[in-house]
Protein backbone atom coordinates (compact mmCIF):
# COMPACT_ATOMS: atom_id res chain seq x y z
CA UNK A 1 0.00 0.00 0.00
CA UNK A 2 1.35 3.35 -0.76
CA UNK A 3 2.34 5.35 1.61
CA UNK A 4 -0.97 8.26 0.81
CA UNK A 5 -3.08 5.51 1.78
CA UNK A 6 -1.42 4.44 5.14
CA UNK A 7 -1.05 8.14 6.17
CA UNK A 8 -3.89 9.13 8.63
CA UNK A 9 -4.56 12.39 7.12
CA UNK A 10 -8.14 13.79 7.54
CA UNK A 11 -9.60 14.92 4.34
CA UNK A 12 -12.89 16.08 5.01
CA UNK A 13 -12.69 19.70 3.45
CA UNK A 14 -12.61 21.68 6.89
CA UNK A 15 -8.67 22.89 7.35
CA UNK A 16 -6.61 21.58 10.24
CA UNK A 17 -7.16 25.36 11.42
CA UNK A 18 -10.99 25.44 11.51
CA UNK A 19 -10.86 21.52 12.93
CA UNK A 20 -8.73 22.40 15.74
CA UNK A 21 -10.54 25.30 16.89
CA UNK A 22 -14.13 23.53 16.25
CA UNK A 23 -12.96 20.85 18.64
CA UNK A 24 -11.95 23.24 20.90
CA UNK A 25 -15.37 24.92 20.99
CA UNK A 26 -16.89 21.56 20.94
CA UNK A 27 -14.52 21.38 24.26
CA UNK A 28 -16.07 23.38 25.81
CA UNK A 29 -19.50 22.38 25.20
CA UNK A 30 -18.68 19.03 26.21
CA UNK A 31 -17.21 20.32 29.62
CA UNK A 32 -20.34 22.81 30.43
CA UNK A 33 -22.73 19.56 29.40
CA UNK A 34 -21.10 17.28 31.49
CA UNK A 35 -21.20 20.18 34.74
CA UNK A 36 -24.63 20.49 33.58
CA UNK A 37 -25.39 16.38 33.49
CA UNK A 38 -24.14 16.47 36.85
CA UNK A 39 -25.52 19.18 38.56
CA UNK A 40 -28.79 17.68 37.11
CA UNK A 41 -28.35 14.63 38.18
CA UNK A 42 -27.04 15.51 41.90
CA UNK A 43 -30.30 17.94 42.11
CA UNK A 44 -32.12 14.43 41.34
CA UNK A 45 -30.75 12.52 43.85
CA UNK A 46 -30.73 15.44 46.83
CA UNK A 47 -33.95 17.40 46.00
CA UNK A 48 -36.57 17.83 48.85
CA UNK A 49 -40.09 19.26 49.50
CA UNK A 50 -43.55 19.40 48.81
CA UNK A 51 -42.37 19.46 44.70
CA UNK A 52 -40.42 15.81 45.25
CA UNK A 53 -42.32 14.12 43.03
CA UNK A 54 -41.76 16.23 40.04
CA UNK A 55 -38.49 17.55 39.97
CA UNK A 56 -37.47 14.51 41.21
CA UNK A 57 -38.86 13.21 38.06
CA UNK A 58 -38.01 16.35 35.61
CA UNK A 59 -34.19 16.00 36.83
CA UNK A 60 -34.11 12.50 35.53
CA UNK A 61 -35.58 12.97 31.87
CA UNK A 62 -33.00 15.72 31.64
CA UNK A 63 -29.95 14.45 32.95
CA UNK A 64 -30.86 11.10 31.06
CA UNK A 65 -31.12 13.30 27.67
CA UNK A 66 -28.30 15.20 28.34
CA UNK A 67 -26.00 11.90 29.15
CA UNK A 68 -26.83 10.86 25.48
CA UNK A 69 -25.61 13.97 24.55
CA UNK A 70 -22.23 14.27 25.62
CA UNK A 71 -21.28 10.93 23.56
CA UNK A 72 -22.69 12.75 20.38
CA UNK A 73 -20.58 16.22 21.18
CA UNK A 74 -17.37 13.67 22.20
CA UNK A 75 -17.69 11.83 19.21
CA UNK A 76 -17.94 14.82 16.55
CA UNK A 77 -14.59 16.11 18.00
CA UNK A 78 -13.15 12.68 17.11
CA UNK A 79 -14.14 12.71 13.55
CA UNK A 80 -12.93 16.16 13.45
CA UNK A 81 -9.29 14.64 14.43
CA UNK A 82 -9.20 15.74 18.44
CA UNK A 83 -8.88 14.15 21.17
CA UNK A 84 -12.15 14.46 23.66
CA UNK A 85 -11.40 15.75 27.22
CA UNK A 86 -13.11 13.39 29.85
CA UNK A 87 -12.12 14.08 33.14
CA UNK A 88 -12.97 16.57 35.63
CA UNK A 89 -9.69 18.38 35.72
CA UNK A 90 -10.14 19.27 31.53
CA UNK A 91 -14.06 19.69 32.30
CA UNK A 92 -13.06 22.32 35.25
CA UNK A 93 -10.93 23.95 33.26
CA UNK A 94 -13.03 24.31 30.18
CA UNK A 95 -16.59 24.69 31.67
CA UNK A 96 -18.26 28.19 32.29
CA UNK A 97 -20.49 26.64 35.15
CA UNK A 98 -20.18 26.95 38.60
CA UNK A 99 -20.13 24.29 40.69
CA UNK A 100 -23.00 24.27 43.19
CA UNK A 101 -21.85 23.62 46.59
CA UNK A 102 -24.00 21.63 50.07
CA UNK A 103 -27.87 21.03 49.05
CA UNK A 104 -29.82 24.23 47.79
CA UNK A 105 -33.16 24.61 48.48
CA UNK A 106 -36.16 22.64 45.77
CA UNK A 107 -36.82 25.89 44.41
CA UNK A 108 -33.12 27.35 44.23
CA UNK A 109 -32.11 23.56 42.54
CA UNK A 110 -33.93 25.29 39.61
CA UNK A 111 -33.03 28.38 39.55
CA UNK A 112 -29.22 27.02 39.27
CA UNK A 113 -30.30 24.85 36.68
CA UNK A 114 -32.12 27.45 34.36
CA UNK A 115 -28.85 29.44 34.99
CA UNK A 116 -26.41 25.91 33.75
CA UNK A 117 -28.53 25.70 31.20
CA UNK A 118 -28.71 28.90 29.70
CA UNK A 119 -24.57 29.19 30.04
CA UNK A 120 -24.42 26.04 27.83
CA UNK A 121 -27.00 27.48 25.26
CA UNK A 122 -24.61 30.50 25.16
CA UNK A 123 -21.55 28.36 24.98
CA UNK A 124 -22.96 26.69 21.74
CA UNK A 125 -24.30 29.69 20.51
CA UNK A 126 -20.99 31.34 20.70
CA UNK A 127 -18.98 28.69 18.33
CA UNK A 128 -21.64 29.00 15.94
CA UNK A 129 -20.47 31.64 13.32
CA UNK A 130 -16.74 29.95 13.00
CA UNK A 131 -18.95 26.96 12.36
CA UNK A 132 -20.63 28.01 9.46
CA UNK A 133 -17.89 29.57 8.15
CA UNK A 134 -16.00 26.59 7.83
CA UNK A 135 -19.00 24.87 5.89
CA UNK A 136 -19.35 22.54 8.78
CA UNK A 137 -23.00 21.08 8.70
CA UNK A 138 -22.72 18.03 11.21
CA UNK A 139 -21.23 20.37 13.84
CA UNK A 140 -23.84 23.25 12.97
CA UNK A 141 -26.57 20.60 12.63
CA UNK A 142 -25.44 19.25 16.27
CA UNK A 143 -24.82 22.94 17.96
CA UNK A 144 -28.68 23.79 16.83
CA UNK A 145 -30.32 21.02 18.47
CA UNK A 146 -28.35 21.53 21.26
CA UNK A 147 -29.57 25.31 21.56
CA UNK A 148 -32.87 24.28 21.07
CA UNK A 149 -33.11 21.80 23.78
CA UNK A 150 -31.13 24.19 26.45
CA UNK A 151 -33.11 26.69 26.05
CA UNK A 152 -36.39 24.74 25.68
CA UNK A 153 -35.42 23.30 28.93
CA UNK A 154 -34.50 26.67 30.72
CA UNK A 155 -38.17 27.96 29.83
CA UNK A 156 -39.84 25.06 31.50
CA UNK A 157 -37.70 24.96 34.54
CA UNK A 158 -38.65 28.83 34.57
CA UNK A 159 -41.66 28.56 34.20
CA UNK A 160 -42.05 26.37 37.66
CA UNK A 161 -40.40 30.01 38.96
CA UNK A 162 -43.00 32.22 37.77
CA UNK A 163 -46.93 32.94 39.03
FE1 LIG B 1 -32.88 7.91 40.17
Amino acid sequence: MSNKLTKTIIDIGISEKDRKAIAKGLSELLADSYSLYLMTHNFHWNVKGPMFNTLHTMFMTQYTEQWAALDLIAERIRALGEPAPGTYKEFSKLTSIKEVDGVPKAMDMVKYLVKAQEATAKTARKLFPLVEKANDQPTADLLTQRQDIHEKTAWMLRSLLEE
